[in-house]
């Protein structure tokens, strides 16, 4: 029975909003399954091409492919001419799914989703109990898709619009400044710093030994590995001082941002600054009640929260904190002149000046 005070329009409108989001959802695993099977890239490089002939040449089964390419032409994500029997990728297309190293790829983020659909036995038992789950026990999907998923946005904004931004930036590093990437994941931040600044001295650190491995190993094949020193560490361990430290979106995922915050205004040289990227948020949880809260508050509750309450305080600020709580965090710590310097749909990056 329904409640007679209901509204029939606002519940055909709630049903149908679920129904999109319930149709978003449903094609998670096909994401995965053609990425990993490499479609995108071939449909891409095949051009025009009926599934029979696609089938051929991806050697896969012709049945599945047909029903595969037909959920992504129904959600826009290829292209058919329903004449010619044709499926395709738009130049657009192209961009999000097959240019792997392009600065518009987007499929990390379905290796993320994966991996948080993975996580929910472990983060189910963590709201019984209020306990954390640690980084190292969430899916391996969730390190490496981060990192993809983050990768095209660094490549466009990270040495081009968002650390110029940081004041002196530029010259110190040029003139052989010194750069810390504290939970660097995957390290591509670090290698790009490196890349940008060949007289700096850049190293990155990360609690996740796997995580550190695979920086090394991406910087060995950038052929920039002496270039930086990468060790495992947490936020309040590592050794040496630094002209600037940097948090790339992990400075709310750290159990205790008071205690690595103080702990980075030590490690800093005299008028240094402390770097933050976090994801794009307002102070007021309402006033982040749009798709980008709803991503990023989904994210934060499977993986964010769970990865703070392991740790010791165990503040759990969550990816949505906002800018009032980020800078009431860096001011506990000592730091002055705390200030946003820029921000874009997704991302905003702080500085704090010791
Ligand atoms: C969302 S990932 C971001 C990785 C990287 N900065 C990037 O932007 O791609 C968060 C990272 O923070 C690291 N992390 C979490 N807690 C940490 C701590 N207390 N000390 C150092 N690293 C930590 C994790 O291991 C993980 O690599």
């Amino acid at each position: 029975m329904l409640d007679t005070n209901l509204d029939v329009e606002k519940l055909k409108k709630l049903q149908f909003k679920i129904m999109k989001d319930v149709a978003a959802s449903a094609l998670i695993p096909l994401m995965r399954i053609g990425d990993q099977l490499g479609l995108f890239q071939k449909l891409s490089a095949l051009g025009p091409i009926t599934s029979k002939k696609f089938a051929e040449e991806a050697k896969v089964d012709e049945r599945y492919l047909r029903e595969w390419l037909y959920a992504l032409s129904a959600t826009d994500f290829v292209s058919y001419d329903g004449e010619k029997e044709e499926f395709s990728l738009s130049p657009e297309q192209k961009a999000v799914f097959a240019d792997e190293e392009g600065p518009a790829n987007m499929l990390g983020a379905y290796e993320v989703l994966a991996g948080q659909v993975y996580a929910e036995e472990k983060v189910l038992e963590a709201f019984k109990t209020g306990n954390g789950v640690a980084y190292e026990n969430a899916c391996p999907l969730c390190f490496t898709g981060t990192a993809r998923f983050f990768k095209p946005s660094y490549q466009v904004n990270l040495i081009e619009k968002w650390l110029p931004m940081i004041d002196g930036f530029g010259e110190i590093m040029k003139s052989g400044g010194s750069f810390a990437d504290v939970g660097c994941g995957h390290g591509l931040s670090t290698l790009m710093v490196a890349q940008a600044f060949p007289n700096a001295s850049v190293a990155g650190f990360d609690i996740h030994g796997p995580s550190i491995e695979e920086a090394k190993k991406l910087a060995d094949s950038a052929g920039m590995l002496d270039r930086i020193k990468y060790e495992i560490a947490d936020s309040k361990s590592y050794e040496g001082k630094f002209d600037y430290i940097a948090f790339f979106d992990c400075l709310h995922d750290m159990g205790d941002p008071v205690g690595a915050a103080k702990y980075a205004y030590d490690h800093l040289n005299k008028g240094g600054a402390v770097i933050l990227i976090e994801p794009t948020a307002n102070d007021k949880p309402e006033e982040n009640f749009n798709i980008f809260g709803q991503m990023y508050y989904s994210f934060s509750t499977m993986g964010c929260i769970p990865v703070s309450k392991s740790q010791e305080v165990g503040l759990a600020l969550g990816a949505q904190a906002g800018p009032a709580k980020l800078i009431e965090v860096l001011e506990q710590a000592g730091f002055k002149d705390c200030k946003i310097v820029k921000k874009n749909a997704t991302n905003m990056v702080l500085e704090a000046r010791k």
